[in-house]
């Protein structure tokens, strides 16, 4: 597959996601060392502080289901600009990715910046700090 499908599973995502209190969806397409992806969404709650952003629904789904193992994210968000993973999402993906693994944030009108998880996350805390 390439980066363009991801990216549209990425944007796909986003009619899916389940945003009623913010109305503000956000789409991921996480892809494995081997080439399998998985879609993620944001998922809010009315008690919203157990909302689980689309980043780590796609790294639940996919660790779930016994993924280690990982290539690329794509981000997708209706913003104007690329969208900007929130910190507690940078972590995760501090936790299963190398460093140097590509992060593709995607806005509206084919907006993109192309990151890495370092470059999202400087002076990692990972379990070599333990
Ligand atoms: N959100 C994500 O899904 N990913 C991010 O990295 C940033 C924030 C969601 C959480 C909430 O449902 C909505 O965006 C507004 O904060």
């Amino acid at each position: 597959m390439s980066k363009k499908e991801w990216i549209d599973i990425a944007v796909d995502a986003l009619d899916k996601a389940y945003v009623p209190y913010s109305k503000f969806p956000v789409g991921a397409c996480l892809v494995t060392k081997d080439g399998k992806t998985y879609q993620g969404i944001n998922i809010e709650n009315a008690s919203f502080g157990l909302t689980n952003c689309a980043e780590r629904t796609a790294f639940f789904k996919a660790v779930s289901e016994g993924e280690r193992e990982f290539s690329h994210l794509v981000v997708a968000g209706h913003t104007p600009e690329p969208i900007s993973p929130c910190g507690a999402c940078r972590q995760v993906m501090a936790e299963f990715c190398d460093p140097a693994m590509p992060v593709t944030l995607v806005g509206d009108n084919g907006t993109v910046k192309e990151m890495t998880v370092e470059g999202l996350l400087p002076y990692i805390f990972t379990d070599k700090d333990l």
